[in-house]
């Protein structure tokens, strides 16, 4: 493992995975040699095509999955040596399907459960379901049995009930499918407000215009394997890139490549009226 603290820089290494390989049930290759670190308070988009090892990949990082060969250190520690409380605790796993998440009667108590899980404190405990109610928009929600709510509030209570925990890193496996707008931009705040405060989030999602307002840095899982990791606009640019890891690039950069070529393209529609205002005012 190498140490915490990178030589070349002042980042501290908060996941690292080393020639990672998992199979399910000794037969599905899902991951085959994953070299990934992921530093404090980085923002990080995971995207790549269905099937690709995503979600396999993000439950590595917290000691759900222990890897077949290869090594996944978490706060420097191997998951393979410890608890899975251990590390559940410092990097909170907000299910792809939050039906999986629950096993509560009320909101309330889903949300109470994360911290008396780790020890939390009663006074800790509710300063943090406040803050996640108010970030999250669920006061109306608290006594509701969760699986009796509509997709887009389970999704919001699943997350919820993880920062009621404060876990230093939080995972987001795809938050946005079946959200409309209002809650996208609940979950954009959040994430603004988590990094803020110094904590690590990374974002599985192939919604690329979620991915571009949030995360700084995309890795793109392919096949198991890591098929690209840089800037998130570096990475979203590679145009032939994103077709190898099965990745539509936005319609937005499709109409500006067909437009104005393959320079700096758009990856969003702010950046593509930026772009044709500039080019328009010089004509
Ligand atoms: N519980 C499981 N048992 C057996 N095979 C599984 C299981 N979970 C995932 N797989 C297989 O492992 C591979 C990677 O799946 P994974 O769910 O990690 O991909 P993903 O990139 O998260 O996909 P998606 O975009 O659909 O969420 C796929 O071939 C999948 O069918
Ligand atoms: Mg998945």
């Amino acid at each position: 493992m190498s140490k915490q603290k990178q030589c070349s820089s002042d980042k501290e290494l908060i996941i690292e995975t080393t020639d990672v390989v998992y199979f399910y049930d000794n037969q599905i290759k899902a991951l085959n040699g994953i070299n990934i670190k992921v530093f404090k308070n980085e923002i990080v988009g995971i995207m790549g095509r269905n099937g690709g090892g995503k979600t396999t990949l993000a439950k590595h990082f917290n000691g759900i999955l222990k890897p077949c060969s290869g090594d996944v250190f978490v706060y420097g520690k191997n998951t393979k040596n410890g608890d899975v409380r251990e590390f559940t605790g410092k990097v909170g796993y907000v299910f792809q399907n939050p039906d999986h998440q629950f096993f509560r009667v009320t909101v309330l108590k889903e949300m109470e459960a994360g911290p008396d899980n780790f020890g939390l404190s009663n006074k800790q405990k509710k300063e943090n379901i406040e803050k996640a109610v108010v970030l999250l928009d669920l006061s109306d929600l608290l006594q509701k049995h969760p699986m009796e709510l509509d997709y887009a509030a389970k999704k919001k209570v699943s997350y919820a009930s993880i920062l009621a925990f404060a876990p230093r890193v939080i995972i987001l496996d795809e938050p946005t499918a079946g959200l409309y707008e209002a809650d996208r931009k609940l979950f954009s705040n959040s994430i603004n407000k988590l990094s803020e405060a110094g904590n690590t989030v990374i974002i599985i999602s192939n919604d690329i215009d979620f991915i571009v307002e949030n995360a700084k840095r995309v890795v793109l899982i392919s096949d198991g394997s890591v098929a690209g990791d840089g800037s998130t606009t570096g990475v979203l640019r590679d145009i032939p890139l994103l077709k190898r890891a099965g990745i539509v690039p936005p319609q937005i950069s499709r109409l500006d490549m067909r437009l104005f070529g393959n320079n700096k393209t758009a990856l969003s529609v702010k950046d593509f009226a930026d772009k044709f205002s500039n080019i328009y005012n010089k004509v």
